[in-house]
């Protein structure tokens, strides 16, 4: 499927009047995007209601991993909505299959899974567990960390933008400085600083805990604050400082599970075995589903009848899960995911040597940021340049999102079935955008 680099009038007719019709009836405060009203999509391609085509870059939000509607994922979709769409808890063939399976696929320790419908609903539950089976309230959590925007996620968000007036949020939340090599907290360089935002926990949590720290909850990179990757090495020291001061460990991969970055699960590129881990987003690849997995010992904190969602696990979710792992299994969709990532990755990098404005780019797999400055050196944040650039990809046909602390990171997360030429196309409008703007 090849598209030409042409451009197009964004808002088209149809957009722009489904587009004033949602400015009367939707909040404002939903995500910042590009002004095109989606209609249909297939694989990596989305048409909008007024026909253009675009290249996906954004997955949604690293959600539809197998690409959009794929046939097979589509097919279990219809068969299950046609025979049974919700029981609450009863148990279906479905749920407890799809239990199974996702247990089966990860570290031995981990040997429960609660299906629950969102990545928030998830960490909302490991944090209300892990509070019950520790005993204690304090949860240590970093800087720019995104971990959704109910209030338990919001009271270990690192993120300004996630509590930003909204009053104090549930207490016990302790902060740290990520592992941002980029702009790093502490002023070090790796590798020379040896983890000193690790050896540095201790005393955080020494000078701010009121004793009753139990639990330590991190992204293994974080998504929101701009794709901040931690140098290789980081999260097993995490894990084995957390579990060396006897803290409960729990890694949030709602965003990069499923593929993304290469593997099914990112924990497995440094073995970790969290004692919980938030699933999401890929899970469903569309519909909606997530999960927390956990050890038995922990679970068994909660009585029968503490935890319930009243479409978490349902049987539609469920079989949609199933195909997705079939998907992934047989199309060998994690390894595409790491053989295209290193060729846009080396591919953005070389576009770096060329573009001023360009000012990192950081990745694993199929997930990257493309941070853009004011000025290579000063490295700048320029969030405005970002939202032009992100507009002007849109009108030459490539979808992409805007994140990061300073709202000045490209988000490239196209679906993990993407080829190398299509891959090319997204480097080309990009290349010619950043040309466009930098000589504005
Ligand atoms: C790491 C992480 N955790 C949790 C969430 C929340 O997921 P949801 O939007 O499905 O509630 C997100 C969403 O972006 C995320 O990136």
């Amino acid at each position: 499927m090849k598209m030409e680099l042409k451009k197009r009038n964004i808002p088209g007719p149809k957009s722009a009047e489904l587009l004033k019709i949602s400015e009367k009836y939707e909040p404002p405060c939903m995500a910042d995007q590009v002004p095109v009203v989606w209609d249909h999509g297939e694989g990596v391609w989305v048409t909008d209601v007024d026909g253009n085509r675009y290249i996906d870059f954004t997955s949604g939000v690293l959600v539809t991993n197998l690409g959009h509607s794929h046939p097979h994922h589509v097919e279990a979709i219809q068969n299950q909505a046609g025979r049974l769409m919700n029981c609450y808890s009863f148990p279906t063939p479905e749920r407890i299959k799809i239990s199974q399976r996702v247990i089966d696929l990860l570290p031995p320790n981990l040997d429960k899974i609660f299906l629950l419908t969102t990545g928030a609903e998830g960490t909302e539950a490991a944090l209300r567990i892990a509070r019950r089976y520790t005993g204690k309230h304090e949860i240590l959590s970093f800087y720019g960390g995104f971990h959704g925007r109910t209030y338990g996620p919001i009271g270990v968000a690192g993120s300004v933008g996630t509590r930003y007036k909204f009053g104090p949020s549930v207490p016990g939340g302790i902060m740290a400085p990520y592992a941002n090599c980029f702009r790093c907290f502490y002023d070090k360089v790796y590798p020379d600083c040896d983890f000193y935002c690790i050896k540095q926990l201790d005393r955080i949590i020494d000078s701010s805990s009121s004793g009753d720290v139990g639990t330590v909850i991190t992204e293994p990179y974080q998504g929101g604050a701009g794709f901040i990757f931690p140098p290789d090495g980081w999260l097993k020291a995490l894990e084995k400082w957390a579990k060396k001061r006897g803290l409960l460990f729990i890694v949030d991969e709602v965003q990069s599970s499923f593929g993304r970055t290469g593997k099914m699960f990112m924990i497995e590129w440094e073995d970790i075995q969290p004692n919980m881990l938030c699933l999401g987003k890929g899970f469903g690849s569309g519909m909606p589903a997530s999960g927390l997995v956990g050890e038995t010992k922990i679970f068994d904190c909660m009585n029968r009848g503490e935890m319930s969602s009243t479409t978490g696990g349902n049987p539609m979710a469920s079989a949609a899960s199933w195909a997705v792992i079939d998907v992934l299994e047989d199309e060998k969709l994690p390894q595409n995911a790491l053989k295209i990532g290193e060729y846009l990755f080396k591919r953005f990098k070389e576009l770096q040597k060329t573009h001023p404005l360009l000012g990192d780019v950081r990745g694993k797999g199929l997930v990257m940021g493309l941070e853009i400055v004011e000025d290579q050196d000063l490295n700048k944040p320029a969030p405005e340049l970002t939202r032009k650039i992100i507009f002007k990809c849109g009108e030459n046909g490539m979808l992409l999102g805007r994140v990061g602390l300073h709202g000045n990171v490209i988000r490239i997360a196209p679906p993990l079935l993407i080829t190398e030429e299509e891959a090319e196309i997204g480097v080309a409008i990009m290349d010619k955008v950043l040309q466009e703007v930098e000589n504005e």
